[in-house]
């Protein structure tokens, strides 16, 4: 059983998909959230979090998020809809161990500033036909790492990025806990 961390700033919908598949889905039996960190005090994550006796704790200093995840035995990061960069020596101590979400089909619409409404806006202004998720492996710089998967659709009838948004948010619940369980099953390198 692989003992999941997942990092957040907002909402926390990523994190209840994992929660959800990890109880009664595609994850039982192989990954358990063990701990929540999120970037800010305010983020409804956190109630979310404890809400279901799941340790939560507000940490910005890359130090203290790196003893929490040892003494949880923290084995694999999801990052969800958390905006902060990763620091170097949690990258190197969770080398090839650290997955994010991004909503928009990596390489493009990525890196620094790219985040939410942001990525949407751009790709609506671009006229893209497609747009979707990606998953990937999360190295020292935004949104660059190897994608583990990958899903997009035709988005050529939607012409608001809230409308965007949420489409790309329902592609997000479902490919992350796919994504999760093929790094588990070593099915992703
Ligand atoms: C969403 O915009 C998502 O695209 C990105 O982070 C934001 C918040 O997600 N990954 P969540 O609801 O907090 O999981």
């Amino acid at each position: 059983m692989k003992r999941l961390a997942v990092f957040v700033s907002g909402g926390g919908s990523n994190f209840k998909s994992i929660l959800d598949q990890t109880k009664s889905g595609i994850l039982k039996d192989l990954a358990e959230i063990v701990l929540v960190i999120s970037s800010s005090t305010n983020a409804f994550a956190l109630q979310r979090a404890q809400a279901e006796n799941i340790k939560a704790l507000c940490l910005k200093d890359e130090n203290e998020i790196l003893k929490a995840l040892e003494d949880f035995g923290v084995d694999l990061i999801a990052l969800a809809g958390y905006l902060s960069l990763i620091g170097g020596k949690i990258v190197r101590a969770y080398e090839g161990k650290i997955l994010n979400i991004h909503p928009a089909l990596l390489p493009k619409f990525g890196g620094k500033g790219m985040f939410g409404h942001h990525v949407h806006e751009a790709v609506i202004e671009a006229g893209e036909e497609r747009s979707g998720a990606t998953v990937h492996f999360v190295d020292e710089h935004y949104d660059s790492g190897k994608i583990v998967l990958q899903k997009g659709i035709d988005i050529r009838g939607i012409s608001s990025a809230g409308e965007l948004a949420k489409k790309v948010l329902e592609i997000e619940h479902e490919i992350y806990p796919q994504a999760i369980k093929a790094v588990i099953e070593g099915e992703a390198k």
